[in-house]
């Protein structure tokens, strides 16, 4: 009971889930700011500019912290712009990414003047630069390059090697290129690569960057006025036994980039920020068997944390603290710890060492800053959970959770449909 819980003391914890309810996301401010001063220890000498991804954790009061760092945002959704312009970054700061923006995304992005348009293919600058002529206004320009390289992550979360959707290819680059720089409207500013996520291996970066830097290089004049070329994120993290990737690793693998060309280096990392920085706290709800299989039932599930489940990724949990009640997982034990949804796949893995898991248990499972709350869903009609920010001896509700109100907004029976109001209330 005394232990801590990612910097969150368990007293702490419990009362924050005493108050707020579980299943609910708990963010601690204090270790946000400490990675972000590891990564930019590591960047060290090499001028830079960080873009935190937005989608690993969009949360307003996370994106809060992250502008006052002096961070920018790579976003890639127009909500993902309104977030960021809501939180306070300038436009000038925002880099926009992704292969499918819309015509209205692009026009948004063009009348807001952000930073950068990160174009994914011929056809989207194509667009860009009708949307631009169209407003009459100017646009900056980065050209997402796709270096063809593997990374060992899940296959889910790789974007860098040919046959893959993301950037154009390494000999399109130079007619892009010219095509930017030969419209009177679009202004070239980088170009750079986001290769995947959850690396672990510095070697898919070293080899990515030298591909980068030759075709930067070999664009020569061509190139025109770059501001940066950007080394995208996927740092890789800690969750449970691997090996993550360290700050200074990374640096020294992306550092010919900086050599070789002299230009600033961006990076985008949102793991690396903030997957640390989170515990979901959830409630016991019962212990079962079902043969030689032993579960404990959780009041969070794939609906509140979907990794587990969409790439089997494993995520530490711990019992923050124990039941009362007689049914209690022994210490060797292995369960399966699962949530509610009606899926097999709803599970969160199997554990051991869960002593003390049973009814009314608080559990926190770990590591889940990132890609938590933001690919969380209502399914099964189950509302999205509330968050949390901790910061020192502070704590506030930065999220509240959803209400059974929320669930039904903006939906409507057909004209004429019979409801009886008492049964639906
Ligand atoms: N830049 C771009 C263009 C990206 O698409 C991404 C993530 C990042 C930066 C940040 O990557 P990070 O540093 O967080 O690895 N839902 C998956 C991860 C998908 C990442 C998509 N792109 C997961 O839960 O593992």
């Amino acid at each position: 009971m005394g232990e801590s819980i990612l910097g969150v003391s368990s007293q702490t914890a419990k009362r924050i889930a005493d108050r707020v309810g579980t299943p609910v996301y708990v963010y601690n401010a204090e270790l946000i700011r400490s990675q972000f001063a590891c990564l930019k220890e590591a960047l060290g000498d090499i001028p830079h500019r960080v873009f935190y991804s937005v989608k690993a954790n969009s949360s307003l009061a996370i994106l809060d912290q992250i502008r006052l760092l002096g961070a920018g945002v790579d976003i890639v959704s127009e909500g993902e712009l309104v977030r960021s312009l809501r939180a306070g970054f300038a436009p000038g700061d925002i880099v926009f990414s992704g292969v499918g923006k819309s015509a209205g995304e692009l026009t948004r992005a063009i009348s807001t003047r952000i930073g950068l348009v990160n174009v994914e293919s011929s056809g989207e600058l194509s667009l860009l630069q009708q949307l631009a002529e169209d407003a009459g206004m100017e646009c900056n320009v980065g050209i997402r390059v796709n270096p063809d390289v593997v990374t060992t992550s899940h296959p889910y979360i790789r974007t860098g090697h040919e046959g893959l959707k993301f950037g154009v290819s390494l000999t399109e680059v130079a007619t892009l290129s010219a095509r930017v720089s030969s419209h009177p409207l679009l202004r070239l500013r980088s170009i750079g690569m986001h290769i995947g996520s959850q690396i672990t291996d510095p070697q898919p970066y070293r080899e990515a960057a030298a591909r980068l830097a030759r075709v930067v290089r070999d664009l020569g004049g061509g190139a025109g006025d770059l501001e940066f070329v950007s080394v995208g994120g996927g740092i890789g993290i800690q969750y449970t036994d691997e090996q993550p990737l360290s700050a200074s690793d990374f640096v020294t693998a992306i550092r010919p980039l900086w050599e070789t060309l002299r230009l600033p280096i961006a990076v985008e990392p949102g793991r690396f920020l903030v997957g640390n920085s989170g515990c979901l706290l959830t409630t016991c709800l019962y212990t079962k068997g079902s043969g030689n299989t032993g579960f404990v039932v959780v009041d969070a599930g794939m609906n509140t944390f979907l990794r587990p489940s969409l790439y089997g990724a494993k995520h530490a949990i711990r019992v923050v603290s124990p039941s009362v009640e007689r049914e209690v997982v022994d210490p060797f034990a292995k369960v399966h710890v699962v949530g509610p949804i009606c899926e097999s796949g709803d599970t969160f893995g199997v554990y051991a060492g869960l002593a003390g898991a049973g009814p009314g248990a608080l559990l926190a499972l770990l590591g889940v800053g990132a890609y938590g709350f933001s690919m969380s869903s209502t399914y099964n009609s189950r509302p999205r959970p509330p968050e949390v920010l901790v910061d020192g001896a502070e704590w506030y509700v930065i999220r509240d959770g959803e209400t059974l109100e929320d669930l039904t907004r903006g939906e409507r029976l057909p004209p004429g449909a019979q409801v009886d109001r008492a049964a639906g209330q």
